[in-house]
């Protein structure tokens, strides 16, 4: 055998191992994403049991349609699905079987009316990184409590004492990136991130040492975030877990720190979390404190993102808010404090629609997860015990009936209320988002700081999105920023 047979021979193989190599993760991570997907037939529920599945194909066995959705697409392999099979079908992917739902009435069955019966669901392998007491997987009384806590910290009346800090955050990043060329995701995050510990530690904590230990810690636990769960020394998902038990210390750290000061009277999420009433435990604690940077940070970094690529793209629009927000500066022209408030925040009625068109055009979170906790039917169809259920944000906010032309970036269909259930960025019922007025705060006081003083032009590729699982501009758009000359 000559030299070159033999290393194609060798070669082959190893190349052929690389190319599987994406696809034996997904098995791995597979066989953590599903424990339920056999299920016994259980008499009491025979009603519904008699009812047939919704259409749709399950796949190939074991791996069902999980290669379709990966290697497309995911945004086409739903809409494919939907044209072929209607608002309500099934699949199997990532080891689970699935049914999908996107009409606006099937959302709010599944998310709001009938939301007992569908549990939120996540792999084994999140919940352990994440904390297993955060509110995301909990159903019932302990979840109320948690969001009641969490609602307190984030309602407008909380949120109003913020504006001050987050302006801070927002100047300082702006001035940080003048005549440079930024990765605006990650820049964005650094931003988010800012927004999500002030809002949860407080001020006074925000310049102190313990703060940059836990953001460098939250760095390590997200490298591993997506890593198969193995957990052996040496592995990315190792690397997390003893990320995540520092980030726990350190929050205890916080805590008895906080304990000592006696400090009570302080409006952030920490304070709303340690209310003595509340008996929550520093575990508890330290689940939903990491809980909520990991809802904060990407998913607001991922919309200002799309806003700064929309606003590039639309220099009408990039105008009218530039006009809306200079308005807000003129106003305050003589006046000693300059600073922007919280009334100032709800004279932005523009800027606010292109915040929403932007959240529906980029639909971050395309869809959501929850599991049938026993036999349900919805219109004539059975979705069994154990299969997931997603509704899908994105294909109710790109429907052409409630969103003519629904590819067009046009904030303007916003100047009317969108119809009931059409329009869920932040989710609907009993988990719909907590964060929504903090993140609308923060993305707001960034925007008129941004197009009252600065300029950017975007540098990369224009076109093309990714997910991480996010939907993102390519290379998390490349932009270069520069302070306008006129800006005081
Ligand atoms: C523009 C930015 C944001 C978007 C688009 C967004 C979107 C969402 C959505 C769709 C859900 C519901 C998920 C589901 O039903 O499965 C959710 C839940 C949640 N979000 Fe946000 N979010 C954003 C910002 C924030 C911020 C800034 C915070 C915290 C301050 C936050 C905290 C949470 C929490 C704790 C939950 C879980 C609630 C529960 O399970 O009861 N989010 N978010
Ligand atoms: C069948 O379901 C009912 C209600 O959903 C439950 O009370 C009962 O315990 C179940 N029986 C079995 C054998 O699982
Ligand atoms: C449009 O919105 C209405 C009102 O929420 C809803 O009943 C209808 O199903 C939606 N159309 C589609 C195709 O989703």
């Amino acid at each position: 055998m000559d030299m070159l047979s033999l290393i194609i021979i060798i070669l082959i193989p190893i190349s052929l191992l690389f190319l599987l190599l994406p696809f034996l993760r997904l098995l791995i991570l597979l066989s953590t994403a599903c424990t339920t997907s056999k299920r016994r037939r259980n008499k009491s529920s025979a009603a519904a049991a008699a009812a047939p599945l919704p259409p749709g194909s399950m796949g190939y066995p074991y791996v069902g349609e999980t290669f379709q959705l990966y290697s497309d697409n995911p945004i086409n392999f739903f809409a494919d699905r939907q044209n072929k099979y209607g608002p309500i079908f099934k699949t199997h992917i990532l080891g689970c079987p699935c049914i999908m739902v996107s009409s606006p009435e099937a959302a709010k069955f599944v998310l709001v009316t009938k939301a007992a019966l569908f549990k939120p669901t996540f792999p084994a392998s999140k919940e352990r990184m994440l904390g297993p007491q955060a509110i995301f997987f909990q159903q019932g009384d302990y979840h109320a409590r948690l969001r009641r806590l969490l609602l307190r910290a984030f309602m407008p009346e909380a949120t109003r004492g913020k504006v001050a800090g987050i302006e801070h955050l927002a100047v300082s990043a702006l001035s940080s990136w003048d005549g440079h060329t930024i990765n605006t995701y990650q820049q964005m995050k650094i931003y988010a991130f800012n927004v999500a510990l002030l809002s949860i530690f407080g001020k006074d904590e925000m310049s102190s040492c313990i703060i940059e230990e836990l953001k460098q810690c939250y760095y390590t636990l997200e490298k591993g975030y997506n890593s198969m769960p193995i957990n052996l020394p040496g592995t990315l998902f190792h690397k997390s877990m003893k990320a995540r038990q520092q980030l726990g210390q350190i929050v205890a750290d916080i805590l008895s720190s906080r304990r000592r000061k006696g400090n009570v009277e302080a409006s952030d999420l920490l304070a709303s979390f340690m209310d003595s009433k509340e008996a929550l435990t520093d575990a508890q604690i330290a689940d939903n404190i990491i809980g909520v940077i990991f809802a904060a940070r990407d998913t607001t970094a991922s919309v200002l993102t799309w806003i700064l690529k929309y606003l590039a793209e639309n220099p009408n629009l990039l105008k009218a808010v530039t006009e809306e927000q200079m308005e807000i500066i003129k106003c305050k022209e003589g006046a000693e404090d300059k600073a922007l408030t919280w009334a100032d925040t709800k004279r932005m009625p523009f800027t606010c629609r292109v915040i929403q068109e932007t959240m529906r055009v980029a639909s971050i979170l395309s869809f959501t997860f929850r599991e049938a906790v026993e036999d349900v039917e919805y219109q004539g169809y059975l979705i069994p015990k154990g299969w997931k259920v997603l509704p899908l944000f994105r294909n109710i906010h790109h429907c052409a009936d409630n969103f003519s032309d629904p590819e067009k970036f046009d904030p303007s269909r916003f100047e009317l209320p969108p119809k009931p259930n059409t329009f869920m960025p932040f989710g609907s019922g009993t988990h719909a988002c907590p964060g929504n007025e903090l993140a609308k705060l923060e993305m707001l006081v960034l925007l008129h700081h941004l197009t009252t003083k600065y300029r950017w032009s975007l540098s990369g590729s224009e076109t093309g999105i990714q997910f991480g699982p996010f939907a993102l501009p390519r290379d998390g758009l490349p932009i270069r920023l520069s302070r306008k000359a006129n800006a005081n």
